[in-house]
Formats: C-alpha cells, sequence, structure tokens
C-alpha cells in the first residue's frame, strides 16, 4: 500500500459476490502471437460459459488499446503498463464475482508473472494458443504482417519484437492441430468445473 493511503475494507467481499453468482471468479489468460486465433478462443469460450449462466467479462487487446489503454504503444515499458493496467481491470472484475477472459499477446514471460502476481496465482489460468508464426504470417487476417515486414510497423511481435512463449501454461491449442474442437470442449469442461462450488 503506498504511502498515506488507507485501504478500506467494504462489506460486501468477493466471496459474498461468488456466492450470489454461484460460481468462482477467475482470470483465463489467453496468450499467443498477434493473428493466432487467441479472440475467436476468447469468444467461443466466453459464449459458452456465459450460455451457462456464469458472469464473464471479455478483456481483448484491439478494444482495451483503443480505450483505457490508448496512450500507449508497443515498446517494452509500454506493453508493461499495458499487462498491468489490465491485470488490475481482471483483479477488479474478479473483486466483482466474474470470470474474466482476458487475450492480449502479452509476449514476456515477465508479463504474463505480473498478471500472476496481480490477480493472484491461485486465480490464474493460462492458455497457450501455439499457432506458429509462419501460419500466423500466412493468415495475416489484419494485413499487419505485411506492413511488419516492410518495415511500416515497429516493434511488431515475431518480427521485430520477441514473443516468449510459456513453457508450462494450464492449456495449450493449435488452430491447425485436428484435435482443435475437443481441445476447445475439454478446456471450457475443465474451466466450469474450477469454478463451481460442487
Ligand atoms: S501486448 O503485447 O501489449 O499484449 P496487445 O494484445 O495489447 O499486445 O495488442 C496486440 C494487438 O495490437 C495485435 O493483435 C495487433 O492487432 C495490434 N498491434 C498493433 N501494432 C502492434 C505491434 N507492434 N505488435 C503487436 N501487435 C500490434
Amino acid at each position: 500500500m503506498p504511502e498515506n493511503l488507507t485501504h478500506f475494507e467494504f462489506d460486501i467481499t468477493r466471496s459474498e459476490r461468488e456466492k450470489l453468482n454461484g460460481h468462482k471468479s477467475i482470470t483465463i489468460w489467453i496468450t499467443g502471437l498477434s493473428g493466432a486465433g487467441k479472440s475467436t478462443i476468447a469468444n467461443r469460450l466466453e459464449s459458452k460459459l456465459f450460455k451457462a449462466g456464469i458472469k464473464t467479462m471479455l478483456l481483448d487487446g484491439d478494444n482495451i488499446r483503443s480505450g483505457l489503454n490508448s496512450d500507449l504503444g508497443f515498446s517494452t515499458t509500454d506493453r508493461e503498463e499495458n499487462i498491468r493496467r489490465i491485470g488490475e481491470t481482471a483483479k477488479l472484475l474478479m473483486d466483482s464475482g466474474s470470470v474474466v477472459i482476458a487475450s492480449f499477446i502479452s509476449p514476456l514471460i515477465e508479463n504474463r508473472t505480473t498478471i500472476k502476481d496481480i490477480v493472484g496465482e491461485e486465480n490464474f489460468v493460462e492458455i497457450y494458443v501455439n499457432t506458429p508464426l509462419d501460419s500466423c504470417i500466412k493468415r495475416d487476417n489484419k494485413g499487419l504482417y505485411a506492413k511488419a515486414i516492410l518495415g511500416d510497423i515497429d516493434d511488431f511481435t515475431g518480427i521485430s519484437a520477441p514473443y516468449q512463449p510459456p513453457s508450462n501454461s494450464d492449456f495449450e491449442i493449435s488452430f491447425e492441430s485436428s484435435d482443435y474442437e475437443e481441445k476447445l470442449k475439454a478446456i471450457i469442461s475443465k474451466i466450469k468445473t474450477s469454478i463451481s462450488y460442487k
């Protein structure tokens, strides 16, 4: 707690909000390259949970960077600040009893450690969308890789900025593998169990 600030304990706690909602809150962190398919997975995951009556909130790179984090770029320092603010936002949403699904490149091991530290390791589930760089470049759904390769975008992850893959994520999924649908279903089912009181 910074100097001259006093933490106020509210009457209504996270645990009471969770009980009211009928499930626990967690942060599901989805990491991977740009164009790896993180947003698609996040969207599928949220739809399934939402339809099952779970209170969810989806935070996504491009959307958050258009509002809350519109003052940040893609230098290492700005990405770290991007991730820190998202971590604090996720924590607030968890305190409200929600299941947070956060889809961000978060390229460095350090970025994901920051999130874990903010939300608490016990509340953190990591999904690594392991789509090879070559496939992301081929897919180039936003046309950004073409620009980055030409040098028109600086610090582009995978081209002119690093991506450090997680070595021990809770789940790993690839669009290119034949068991993609089964894997996604298994992930959703495991997450549902982990937030259930039963
Ligand atoms: S992160 O590295 O700080 O976690 P974040 O997930 O918020 O990145 O934003 C990534 C999105 O920003 C990409 O999907 C892409 O659409 C866009 N983008 C624009 N410039 C860059 C860049 N230099 N590197 C990576 N993504 C970029």
